[in-house]
């Protein structure tokens, strides 16, 4: 049996190096790396992939110069405004996972305009990850659930991995089957590390803004000739 392909998530890398490569700043990278984005989801909600997540902004991505931090908010906040029609007229929900809190005012409501505007799309779902960090996420899922202890609502042994699950930001998405990284980095830098537990990893050396519609098929290529065992032998596996 084939693997099923639902939920892809990509870490979006190498904006940065392709515009240095030209002579060009940073932020030529990052305009050129969101035409990619939207590429890729219209191409994803085409395939009939049910939930695409795309790593846009992590929390450690707040540490890099101010200029680049407020170029990368206001691309954001245009794509949005630009784009939100477009979504909903290719049925494409808009979610996001992260901490909202601190993005401007502006953005965020925007952000928020754009989850509502959207509501009612029934394809696919991409979910923007931004300033977005999974150990912030896991720490906040801990609180939460010391918070039901602490008020008595649940005892500590009635802490299930269904109940850390349904803390995440990701809440009752299914874990991502792909998680797609490109630019020749092999590592996760704080992305859905819970949720990748049985994720298969694709690395491609593509810059994010190079990567066509043929290196999407390509990895998810790659995805259907995996085998998936979660741990059990093959003869196990239902078929
Ligand atoms: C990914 O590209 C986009 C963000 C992290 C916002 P980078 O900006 O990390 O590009 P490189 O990795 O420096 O080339
Ligand atoms: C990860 O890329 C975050 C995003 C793609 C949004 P980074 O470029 O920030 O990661 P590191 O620093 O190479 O690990
Ligand atoms: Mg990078």
């Amino acid at each position: 049996m084939s693997n099923r392909l639902q939920h892809l998530a990509i870490i979006m890398d190498g904006n940065g190096r392709w515009a240095q490569l030209k002579n060009k700043p940073r932020t030529f990278g990052h305009v050129k790396g969101a035409r990619v984005a939207k590429k890729m989801i219209t191409h994803a909600s085409d395939l009939g992939i049910k939930y695409l997540t795309l790593y846009a902004f992590s929390t450690e991505n707040w540490l890099r110069p101010q200029d680049e931090v407020g170029f990368l908010m206001r691309l954001l906040e245009r794509y949005l405004i630009k784009e939100t029609e477009n979504l909903i007229q290719k049925n494409i929900r808009f979610t996001i996972i992260g901490d909202l809190n601190r993005l401007p005012t502006g953005v965020q409501k925007q952000v928020q305009n754009s989850i509502e505007k959207t509501s009612k799309c029934t394809g696919l779902q991409v979910c923007f990850a931004i300033s977005y960090g999974s150990r912030q996420e896991i720490t906040r899922a801990i609180q939460k659930i010391a918070d039901l202890v602490h008020a008595g609502k649940i005892s500590a042994n009635e802490i299930t991995e269904d109940l850390v699950k349904k803390n995440l930001m990701t809440g009752d998405i299914p874990d991502p089957d792909l998680i797609l990284r490109t630019s020749g980095e092999s590592r996760l830098s704080n992305f859905l590390m819970w949720q990748a537990a049985y994720s298969e990893l694709v690395f491609s050396k593509v810059l994010w803004p190079d990567f066509t519609t043929q290196d999407f098929d390509d990895c998810c290529k790659d995805f259907y000739s995996r085998n998936r065992r979660f741990g059990k032998i093959d003869a196990e596996l239902s078929f």
